[in-house]
């Protein structure tokens, strides 16, 4: 990856605003940003560590460990909370096997937050394999599982 980040730091430039297009480059590129490359972003674009660090534990958009083949969001806004996401995402922990922010161990699916998809009427919401589901309850649940195979 370090060759990865100074080929592109020579196209597009070593400046400290090129931190989030540097960032969502190396998560396309190889699907998460690893704290291993902390180090290397940081002495790329000549900013501290913490900077990085701060930046990249700060969006949840970005992984820091490699995702499941499949992905489910659970919107953990107010709207969807208040429209039965808490009991929702404590089912789907048990239907998928997999605590929330966590990969099942066997890499099938990652189970995320995510904070609102703007479908706040027609909650609790969800993004499978980026789909919006919406007015998810234990029978879309049901059908999210089998869909991702858990
Ligand atoms: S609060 Fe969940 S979609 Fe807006």
């Amino acid at each position: 990856m370090e060759d990865f980040i100074n080929a592109w730091t020579l196209r597009h430039g070593r400046s400290r605003d090129k931190l989030l297009p540097l960032l969502h480059a190396i998560q396309e590129e190889c699907g998460y940003v690893g704290d291993g490359l902390v180090p290397v972003i940081a002495r790329a674009l000549n900013i501290s560590r913490a900077d990085v660090h701060g930046v990249v534990t700060f969006y949840h958009d970005f992984r820091r460990a490699p995702s499941g083949r499949h992905i489910v969001k659970l919107c953990r806004a107010e709207s969807c909370q208040a429209r039965g996401g808490t009991a929702i995402e404590a089912q789907a922990v048990q239907r998928l096997g997999v605590a929330m922010g966590q990969t099942r161990a066997d890499g099938q699916v990652s189970l995320e937050p995510v904070y609102c998809l703007g479908l706040c009427a027609i909650g609790p919401n969800a993004l499978v394999d980026g789909r919006p589901v919406a007015r998810i309850d234990a029978a879309a649940l049901g059908h999210i599982a089998a869909e991702v195979g858990a």
